[in-house]
């Protein structure tokens, strides 16, 4: 067991952030939250941060020379918090391959469906949802991936399934699949502080117990 020292980036509301600090706090997770950095002001996630006692910062990329520039500040504060696992809880941009170098098969991500369909740049938030649903599929889901250099594309830790139900609107469906994300994260998170997990090309192996 190696305790995680989790580097978080988020861009939006911040219930997933949320779900893994319960996760911590009732020790269903091995692991510290060091420091949560958002690319936007407004974001939620600094509110919960602040309501969990978790330092956190809002950086804004207009005030870097380049998207490599903004990455390596954020190299640099989760290095000076002592971050050696970074999960990007919705987070809105893409990571340039400084940061994802630096954090190898050390990077989760948590997207809102069953990748590889329904995922990629534009496909976050009702976007998804309202795609599954105007495919008419039957089902969809959650994906906790690691993250390289492109959306949505690193190899898949963990899924789970979620029912599309008839008569759905893209918020119901949101709901459910969002009901499901706030107990898949702590869990694969779990599976790295557990050192269970093991990469090889695209195939995720998770050691029995
Ligand atoms: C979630 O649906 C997550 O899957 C996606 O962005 C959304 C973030 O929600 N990556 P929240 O900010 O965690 O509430």
């Amino acid at each position: 067991m190696k305790r995680l020292q989790l580097g978080v980036l988020a861009s939006g509301r911040g219930s997933n952030f949320e779900s893994i600090l319960k996760a911590i706090e009732e020790g269903r997770l091995l692991a510290d939250a060091r420091v949560l950095l958002s690319n936007r002001k407004s974001a939620g996630a600094l509110e919960v941060a602040a309501r969990h006692g978790v330092p956190a910062l809002a950086l804004s990329r207009k005030e870097f020379e380049s998207d490599e520039a903004f990455d390596r500040e954020i190299i640099r504060i989760f290095a000076q918090h002592g971050v050696n696992f970074v999960v990007l809880a919705g987070y809105l941009r893409l990571l340039t391959p400084a940061l994802v170098h630096e954090f190898p098969n050390r990077i989760l991500n948590i997207h809102p469906a069953l990748l590889p369909a329904f995922g990629g740049k534009g496909m976050y938030g009702h976007h998804v949802h309202e795609a599954v649903l105007a495919h008419g599929c039957k089902v969809s889901g959650v994906t906790v991936h690691l993250v390289n250099e492109h959306y949505d594309a690193g190899p898949i830790v963990l899924q789970r399934c979620v029912p599309v139900v008839e008569g759905d609107t893209p918020e119901q469906l949101a709901a459910r699949v969002l009901e499901q994300e706030h107990r898949v994260f702590a869990e694969a998170l779990q599976l790295f502080a557990e050192e269970r997990v093991f990469v090889e090309g695209r195939r995720v192996y998770v050691r029995e117990k």
